[in-house]
């Protein structure tokens, strides 16, 4: 064959060879240590899925329990699920959005893998969508939804703080702001992803807010369901989850001035204070040191504490290990050197004009922290 004939008939033969079309619906599950879930869960979204034309893909960060291989195993017997496997990584908002970003499907909907979701209401979810709604939520609290038996009293009661919590910043009324399932539009929810917060539980939130922001507000339509209690498996909810969602509230009420991570690390370094503290007074009082070795010690035990509460809980989703953890303590130990310099010349600077001694030395603690913060965040955790 000539190389023209060849060129033009290779067109053809990969159109052969493609018989794929993209589905109409990507259906994102997050998951982590879902290995009993998965093949459950497929089975029940294909049965109300029916005719739908759609596929399902497994975001799953390398679970110890083996998910991603189930989701592999069941690939070969299902052409339409896949796994996209993160390593070194945990977070189930970014999840998400990289489940999004891997589809060509115009819609896409997130379900949790543990089967709390009612997959029946996902037909209506997707007619709502191609009737117009950018984002439609599965709700627990319009009439005919409920949260059934799927949460506890004490989840409860924090979920409608959560919500209430929610709705001041939301700008628009959504009876479930906390939902974990929700149906998008692809193109809408892609067109957010750069500026939604990676880490933590609340997506749906921050979609409809950082939205709102950029001038592209949601058309949100509700389509009620009855929240059920988890089948295999724990649920992965934490003090950190809360932490970190109080730190994405802080963030859209001060319109992103506080970053979500801002208020983690700044609870991280009053730990910090009050540990300084101790082991200052065990070194003079308890060991009968001096107080400049004892403040040398006391530092660099303090800033240890820092760094490792802040690579495990407000960098969790990118955590350093190894010699990177190494490479990471020592600059962190650098940049809070030169955070303290700062800290004492703004001190200085403030006491030398007006006298006050409290002003002078919050202004340098506040000057630290935000350099500290803004200067480890793009160096030793970037
Ligand atoms: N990839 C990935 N990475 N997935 C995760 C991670 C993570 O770090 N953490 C949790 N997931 C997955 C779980 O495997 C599950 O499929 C889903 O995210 C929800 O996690 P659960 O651990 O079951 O959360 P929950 O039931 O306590 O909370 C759910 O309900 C809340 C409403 O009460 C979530 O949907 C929340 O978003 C929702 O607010
Ligand atoms: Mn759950």
């Amino acid at each position: 064959m000539s190389i023209e004939a060849e060129q033009n008939a290779f067109p053809a033969q990969v159109d052969q060879q493609v018989h794929f079309q993209p589905p109409q619906l990507a259906v994102i599950v997050p998951s982590y240590n879902e290995r009993g879930n998965i093949e459950l869960l497929y089975e029940k979204v294909a049965i109300a899925l029916g005719n739908t034309s759609w596929e399902m893909i497994v975001v799953d960060d390398n679970s110890p329990d083996g998910t991603a291989e189930a989701v592999n195993e069941l690939s070969q017997v299902y052409p339409n699920i896949r796994c996209l496997r993160r390593f070194g990584r945990r977070g189930l908002a970014s999840a998400c959005v990289e489940g999004m970003a891997v589809t060509a499907a115009p819609y896409v909907v997130v379900i949790d893998a543990d089967l709390q979701h009612d997959e029946a209401i996902l037909p209506e979810m997707l007619a709502q969508a191609i009737g117009g709604a950018d984002l439609v939520v599965g709700s627990r609290f319009i009439a005919g939804g409920s949260a059934g038996a799927g949460l506890s009293e004490r989840r409860l009661s924090g979920s409608r703080l959560a919500t209430r919590m929610a709705g001041m910043i939301a700008g628009q009324a959504v009876s479930d702001p906390m939902s974990g399932f929700f149906l998008i539009r692809r193109e809408a929810a892609l067109a957010a992803a750069p500026r939604l917060a990676s880490d933590g539980f609340k997506i749906l939130i921050d979609l409809i807010v950082t939205s709102a922001r950029m001038g592209k507000p949601l058309a949100v339509a509700e389509v009620p369901y009855t929240f059920r209690p988890r089948h295999a498996g724990e649920s992965k909810m934490n003090p950190l989850v809360v932490i970190q969602y109080g730190g994405l509230w802080v963030s859209k009420l001060t319109n992103g001035l506080l970053p979500p991570s801002f208020l983690l690390f700044g609870l991280v370094g009053g730990t910090g204070v009050v540990v300084h503290l101790a082991m200052l007074g065990l070194f003079t009082a308890a060991l009968g040191q001096g107080f400049l070795l004892s403040q040398v010690a006391a530092t660099l035990i303090a800033m240890t504490w820092n760094f490792v509460l802040n690579n495990n809980l407000t960098y969790a989703d990118r955590k350093l290990r190894g010699v990177r953890l190494i490479k990471g303590l020592l600059s962190f130990f650098a940049i809070c050197a030169l955070g303290g310099i700062a800290n004492i010349s703004v001190a200085h600077a403030i006491y030398q004009f007006d006298q006050q001694t409290l002003v002078a030395g919050l202004a340098g603690a506040v000057m630290s922290s935000v350099f500290n913060y803004a200067v480890t965040r793009a160096f030793t955790w970037k």
